[in-house]
């Protein structure tokens, strides 16, 4: 196997113990909620030798630009609810109940997570500080003080933010880490960050008449990946996809985890794939990739820059991180030996996960649109 790529025969007929939680209900309370579109782009098809390619597209979700809305918003509602003794189900039900109570929110983040949980503070009325590493841009810093948070540069990298905001949320009973990766002893709050990314896998199962042959899947931590390996192998009867993920070269820990058999550090360098940029898979995600996942292949910024510009194109908002997908398809279907692991022929639907819109102005008008080919 070669550096860029690894591939498990033994996933396709592994079957986790994961349950699945009430998310799609507590979404539907959120304002704003619609199902995000699922894109048929025929011509990506066609250069790609398969019978259908679907792109899930998350540049306006719930207002934002990217997906991770959807596990911040179901973590805070659960933390809400934990403290106060209520549904997590309902939004306006928990905000009732945490009227006039005082919650600071925690978290550290590449941009798209902190973003979500400053959003969700103001929603609660409480407040947010949001840790970001040294390298953010200056413009996605501000994107996420306004939402309404206090941030924090850290001097060192992702791994490092996450290490200080953990460190300053113990430091006061209202301060409520929310972080979107599980480490020994913090393993409950990101397990509903992970549930709730489930309401993505639900609407792409609504949206197609039968089962995809081949999701893909963006990897920073790990914990969006382990939402679709737990969602695609939980039933033993259904037709499973094949599962694969990408990460940029220079942040690939779920890959170099997946090929020593073990989880292992990998030391980041910068990358346009600002939401991958991580050197740690999730100690909760990790055992779920290696037992679930059939493939892992690492990309190029040039080549995630590339899919990219090619989907927005073809009329998909998109930004690096999200288009690595594509990058990662393209990556893994030119290459025949890959093809057949992933057991990909004419007849087969891909579905790419594009997590993110190109980085401009959401497009909170673009929801549930048509497909734009
Ligand atoms: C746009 C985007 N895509 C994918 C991911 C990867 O998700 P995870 O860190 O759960 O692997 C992130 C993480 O922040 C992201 O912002």
């Amino acid at each position: 196997m070669s550096a860029d790529w690894y591939h498990s025969p033994a996933a396709r007929t592994w079957t986790g113990d994961s349950a699945a939680a009430p998310v799609r209900q507590f979404h539907r309370s959120m304002p704003g909620y619609a199902p995000t579109a699922l894109h048929d782009v025929p011509d990506l098809a066609r250069e790609l030798g398969v019978a259908s390619v679907r792109v899930k597209d998350e540049s306006a979700r719930l207002g934002l630009p990217a997906f991770k809305i959807l596990g911040a918003s179901w973590a805070c509602a659960n933390v809400v609810a934990a403290r106060f003794g209520t549904d997590p189900t309902d939004l306006p039900s928990l905000r009732r109940a945490a009227e006039g109570e005082r919650i600071e929110f925690v978290t550290a983040t590449d941009g798209n997570h902190g973003r979500a949980v400053a959003r969700m503070a103001a929603l609660f009325g409480m407040t947010s500080t949001v840790f970001v590493p040294a390298a953010m841009v200056a413009s996605a810093a501000q994107a996420i003080a306004d939402e309404g948070a206090r941030v924090e540069r850290s001097k060192g990298d992702y791994d490092e933010a996450v290490a200080e905001a953990a460190r300053y949320a113990d430091q006061a009973r209202e301060r409520a880490l929310v972080q979107d990766t599980a480490w020994d002893g913090y393993v409950q709050v990101p397990e509903w960050i992970v549930q709730g990314y489930e309401t993505l896998l639900l609407e792409i199962d609504e949206a197609l008449p039968e089962p995809p042959d081949l999701v893909v899947v963006p990897v920073g931590v790990g914990s969006l990946a382990q939402a679709v390996v737990s969602h695609y192998r939980r039933d033993s009867s259904s037709r499973r996809p094949a599962l694969l993920s990408v990460e940029p070269r220079t942040a690939a820990c779920a890959l170099a985890s997946l090929s020593a058999g073990e989880s292992v550090t990998v030391a980041v360098g910068g990358s346009v794939m600002a939401g991958l940029n991580c050197g740690t898979v999730s100690a909760s995600a990790w055992p779920v990739l290696r037992d679930g996942l059939d493939g892992a292949i690492a990309i190029s910024d040039e080549q995630a820059l590339h899919a990219a510009a090619d989907l927005n194109r073809a009329g998909v908002s998109s930004g690096p991180s999200g288009a690595s997908t594509l990058a990662g398809l393209r990556a893994a279907l030119a290459v025949p030996e890959r093809r057949r692991a992933l057991e990909i022929t004419t007849t087969s639907t891909v579905v790419l996960l594009n997590t993110e819109g190109s980085r401009q102005a959401p497009r909170a008008d673009t929801a549930g649109s048509p497909a734009p080919s």
